[in-house]
This record gives structure tokens, sequence and C-alpha cells, in this order.
């Protein structure tokens, strides 16, 4: 029973840290404004940081003791926590190393015994090897409802077979109370995404969609897990190749009030004239350099013109979030421009920043190129803004943790950047400590040809094409199978939509976002294999089994028992239960494909189980049990899609 456990566990709140909980559990911002020197501030986050990495299994515990939640592995640990306290008294502070297995010995390991005796031997401990650390382990366990039996194998690993009614009851619960008691609890209270972030009067590209998919999903993830979600698009709205845009827009349009996006047209293509016009004509050049310099000066006519040049830009952008239903909130490199000043005084306060070849640079460790903060022409670049908009996350709106999406390319500018701002003490040293900042970066889209992915004769893929392609070909398949006769015209366009761009979603989202991938149209609409729409389509199917029993599932729920007697149940089981520590990996490690893996391997199983003659649903004797299974699967597979940025389709 958990009461007998409780008494394991040290006597609680003697340390101010362990009293955090979730509501206040990172209480590092106003310290840092509140600190008045780089050294203060890295001497109360490195504090902090110590003092929450080792409470943060505790905290998390007592939390979910008060939820009655938290994932498997979670509340294993807890329990195993216990037991190596009293195993090992004189190392209090082993982590529980515990892992799902997939042998026939158990469902889970605690891996902690080999390790333990490394630690030990030698120190005059009464244990005579790893495997008796490992019994130990296992037989100083408080007793726990969770777990069924243990054994002990090979060099001491504890196998944990859980309990088949403890399981059933926490999946009974999670239906009851709703998924959110699922969720993860990551150590943070505000997060930053910056994602899709293209750059106005130039071409939105597959990358930017790429980024603007997987930003999406860590987004969602984040703010499944009760973080404030400050979601971030980055627009390159500034710098020199404004004054060239602006000019030519004075030359086209007189009136340049006038030059809307239908007068415009193609925004990309004015780009280059532009650029043309500015490479072949001095003069031009000449009044395009004067532009940016009465623009930065805040000169109200070019402060509108170029205003208006991001405006059409804008709604370009938009039709592509749109068609996604991806939101975001807009805070281009100009918002940072009045802070670059400051910071790089700061820095350079700090004696971080020298000077080279007339430009002010900023040199780190273990990179033999410097980052340049202010150019040798006295202007700001792309690592000024970003240094600016990472002091702004980090003081102005007091971010844990900043996650930056884009191509892989862009690696070591991020890397330098996190490095200069952990010489200043912005960051702590360690990359696990937090507040924290993250490149997520993700490898190029492929055509089928293997090169950089185009469409066949132009040079660049219009976003909003291909998407609008990937909605006519999800819709000419439904009409082929009949569907025109069957649905309302609203019912095939909105299975369309979710058909079209989950597919192009999750394409992306399946792959380790590290390597490039291949974007071919056939694949990810076909309804067998790994994509979105055979996932959607099992979706569908369970529906519509619960759907023709006819039964009320909320008061099965409530009134009915769920038990997991059939192997195929319980691995079903098993698998649901699996899905707060599967999130809470995506999360952690930034990684969206381990949800895709989980998300497939669910309806593999849920596949099993349903095809199973034994494990017959509407009819049989176990049908309420099955029912409340297949809603489970439902209920799981809609996070899931949820998380992913996909919307669900409930018939076929
Ligand atoms: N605009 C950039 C590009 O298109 C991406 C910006 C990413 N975010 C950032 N804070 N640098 O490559």
């Amino acid at each position: 029973m958990l009461t007998s456990l409780t008494l394991l566990v040290p006597p609680a709140p003697t340390s101010p840290l362990l009293t955090f909980n979730r509501l206040s559990h990172f209480p590092f911002s106003p310290s840092i404004s509140a600190a008045s020197s780089a050294s203060d501030l890295l001497r109360v986050v490195s504090r902090r940081l110590v003092l929450a990495t080792k409470t943060q299994s505790i905290t998390t515990m007592a939390t979910q003791e008060e939820e009655c939640m938290g994932s498997v592995k979670a509340q294993l640990a807890k329990i195993f926590e216990a037991s190596l306290k009293v195993t090992v008294p004189n190392e209090p502070d082993v982590e529980p190393l515990i892992a799902a297995c997939t042998g026939k010995f158990g469902d889970y390991q605690c891996n902690n015994a080999m390790g333990l005796w490394s630690k030990i031997k030698g120190k005059g401990t009464q244990f005579r090897g790893p495997p008796a650390v490992g019994e130990a382990i296992k037989n100083n366990l408080p007793t726990s409802e969770m777990i069924e039996s243990c054994s002990v194998a090979g060099p001491g690993f504890v196998n944990v077979v859980l309990s088949k009614n403890w399981m059933a009851k926490s999946i009974q619960k999670m239906l009851i109370e709703g998924i959110d008691t699922w969720a993860p609890m990551p150590p943070v209270k505000t997060a930053v995404v910056d994602f899709s972030s293209p750059n106005i009067a130039k071409e939105m590209h597959v990358g930017h969609l790429r980024s603007t998919i997987i930003g999406d999903t860590l987004a969602r993830m984040l703010e499944f897990s009760k973080v404030k979600v400050l979601r971030r698009n980055h627009v390159g709205d500034w710098g020199t190749q404004f004054g060239m845009l602006i000019e030519f827009l004075f030359e086209k349009f007189p009136n340049f009030e006038d030059a809307t996006e239908t007068a415009i047209g193609d925004l990309q293509a004015f780009y280059k004239a532009s650029k043309l016009r500015f490479d072949s004509d001095p003069a031009f050049k000449e009044r395009a350099q004067q532009a940016v310099v009465r623009l930065q000066g805040g000169e109200e006519k070019y402060r509108r013109a170029w205003a208006q040049i991001c405006e059409i830009s804008r709604t370009e952008f938009h039709k592509v979030y749109q068609r996604l239903g991806v939101h975001l909130e807009e805070k281009g490199e100009s918002f940072y421009n009045p802070y670059i000043p400051g910071v790089i005084e700061g820095l350079m306060k700090q004696g971080l920043v020298e000077e080279s070849q007339g430009a002010r640079v900023i040199f780190i460790e273990g990179v033999n190129i410097p980052l340049i903060v202010v150019k040798s022409d006295g202007g700001f670049n792309y690592a000024s803004t970003d240094l600016a908009a990472l002091w702004y996350r980090l003081n102005e709106e007091k971010a844990e943790w900043i996650i930056y999406v884009t191509d892989v390319g862009q690696q070591q500018h991020f890397d330098m950047v996190f490095k200069a701002a952990k010489r200043a003490g912005w960051l702590p040293q360690g990359d696990n400590s937090y507040p924290r900042a993250s490149h997520v970066g993700f490898g190029l889209v492929l055509g089928e040809d293997g090169k950089r992915f185009r469409t066949r004769n132009t040079e660049v893929v219009r976003l909003v094409d291909l998407l609008d392609e990937a909605k006519s070909r999800s819709k000419a398949a439904l009409i082929e199978r009949g569907k025109g006769e069957q649905w309302t015209e609203e019912e095939i366009e909105s299975t369309a939509d979710a058909v079209g761009y989950g597919a192009v979603k999750y394409a992306d989202l399946k792959n380790n976002r590290l390597t490039n991938y291949t974007f071919n149209f056939d694949q990810m609409l076909n309804d067998k294999g790994n994509t979105a729409v055979y996932l959607l389509y099992a979706h569908a199917r369970i529906c519509s089994i619960i759907r023709r029993s006819g039964k009320d599932i909320e008061e099965l729920m409530n009134k009915g028992t769920l038990v997991l007697e059939h192997k195929d149940e319980r691995d079903l089981g098993l698998h649901l239960l699996q899905f707060a520590e599967v999130v809470e990996e995506a999360c952690t490690n930034l990684l969206p494909n381990v949800l895709c893996d989980y998300l497939y391997n669910l309806s593999e199983i849920f596949s099993k189980f349903y095809s199973n003659p034994e494990c017959k649903v509407i009819g049989s004797d176990k049908e309420t049990s099955r029912l409340l299974l297949c809603e489970a699967t439902a209920v799981v597979m809609r996070k899931c899609f949820n998380l992913l940025g996909i919307t669900p389709i409930y018939k076929i």
C-alpha cells in the first residue's frame, strides 16, 4: 500500500526547496532580475539548479501523489527510490533507473544493482556482488498495489510484473478524469518556442514548413504539460534588404499606399526584381542605402512603406498557417532591435567583447571563428539580434526554456549564441539545467530524385500550393470511395482537410527530425503503412465499433468495470499506460517521432486485440470492459493526434 511507502521516504520539508510544488517550482526569475551582477546571477542560478535537479524527482513525486497520476515509470521510480534508501542507506542520492522492457520476464526493470555495486564494493558492504544487491532491492520494496510480482535476473536486474488490476483501474481512472491526468510535468513554467520564422519578402520554403510543423508539435506537448508557451514567429523583418525594397516600391508605386498584395502580386518576384536593380544601378543602390538609414532613423514615410511590405508577406504566411491550423505570435527581428545596444554594452562591461578586424566579436571556446556582434560598419546582424532576443526572453518574458526550431545548417550559430550566453552568465553551464536554450535542428526535405525538394518546373515550391495539392488529392480519394454520395459537402471538405494536412504533418514528424526526408504524396497519402491516413482510419474504426454497440460510453465508464484478462487485452492496456512516459520522453528530448512511433504501435497492438476472435467485443460477455478498452484507445489516439497537430476523423 502507498501508506507504508510514505514511512520510508525521509521527512519532507526540511530544505526550503522540498516545498516547491507545481505552482511555484521554478522560482528563478525573480532572483535573476534581482541579481546585481553576472556572477551574482550565475551563483543564484547555479545554486537553484543544483537544488532543483536534486529535488526535482522528489517534487515530481510529491505532486504525483497529490494527483495520484504521473507515468508508470515515475511511479515505479518512487517505489524503487524507497527501496534504495533502505538497501544502501549510505548512498543517499541514487536515482532509480527504471526502464520499460520488452522481454518476457516483466514489464519494467530496475537497473541500479550493477552501478551501485561498483560504488559500494570495497566500502565494507555485506553484499557479495550485483545479484545480491538486486535481491536486496527487490526484498526492500514497499508493498504496492501496482506490482504483481518481482524477480531478479542476471547481474541484479529487478524485473517487475505490473498488477493487471492496478493497470485496469488506472486506465478507467484516466477515462473518468480525463487524459490530462497523464500529462508530463516538466520543471518549467514558461517556455518560448521560436519556430516557423520565415523572412519578409523572401521565399517561405519547405524548411520553414518543417519548422512550422515541428515547432507547433513541441509547443503543443509543452502546453499539454501545463507550461505557458510563447509561440514566437521570429520573422526576418529587419536588415539592409529593406532599403532596396522600399526604394523599389517608391519607384513602382509613386503612391505607395496603393501597393496592395494584388497590385504587387508575387512579393518574391518583387524582391528579385529589386535586387536586380540594386546590383545594376549604382544610383539606385545609393538611394537604397539612404533608405535603410532613414528607415532605421524612424522616418515616418519609410516606416510606413516597410510596414506595408511586411503586411503583404504576412498575408501570404497566414495562408499557410491557416491551412495547418497553426497559431503563432509574431515578434520579428525588428522588435529586438532597440534592445541590442544595451545588451552589447552589458557584454562589453563584462569584458566579453573584443575587437577583431574592425568588428566587435565574442570568442567562443572550441570554435575557430568568433561570434560577430557588431559588424565593422557599426551595424548589427543576425547574431546581435539573437543575443538581444535571448536576453529579452530570459529577463523580460521570464522563460525558463527557449527552444529554436531551424534547419541543422544553423546549428553552429545557435551553439555560439548559447555559449556566449553561458559566458555572460545568462545561462548555467550544464546543458541539462534550467534556464535552458535548445536548438531543435532538422534535415532537408528531398524530392523523389533525392535532391532538394522543388516542384516540376519552377524554382521554388509555393507552400500554399503544396498544401492545396495534399488536400485535393485526399478529396479525390474520398470521392473515389463513393463518399460523394454518402456525405455532405461539408463532411467531405473537413475530412479532406484533416487527411491531407494531417498526411503532410505526419510524414514530416514520423522521421527523426535530424534526417532528411523525402516528400512523396503517394506515400504519405497511402492508407496502409505508417501514415496519417492509416492512423486516422484506425481511429475512425474504433469510434464506429463504439457507435455500433449502441451503448452510452459515459455510463459504462462510471458503472462498468474494465478488466485485462486476455494477453492481448493486457498488452493493449500496458501500451496505453505507457502514453505518459512516451510524451514525457518526446517532450524532454524534443523528438516528435517518439510520439509517432508510439501512436503507430498503439494502432498495431489494438488491431491484434480486435482481430483476435477470443477478444470479441460486441455481443461478448466482456463487452463492457472491451468497449472501455476501445474507448481508452480512441482517447489516447486522439490525444496523440492533437499533440501532432492532426485533426481526428470519426467516420470513414
Ligand atoms: N528567419 C530565419 C531563417 O529563415 C530563422 C529564424 C530562427 N530564429 C531565430 N531566433 N534566429 O532562416
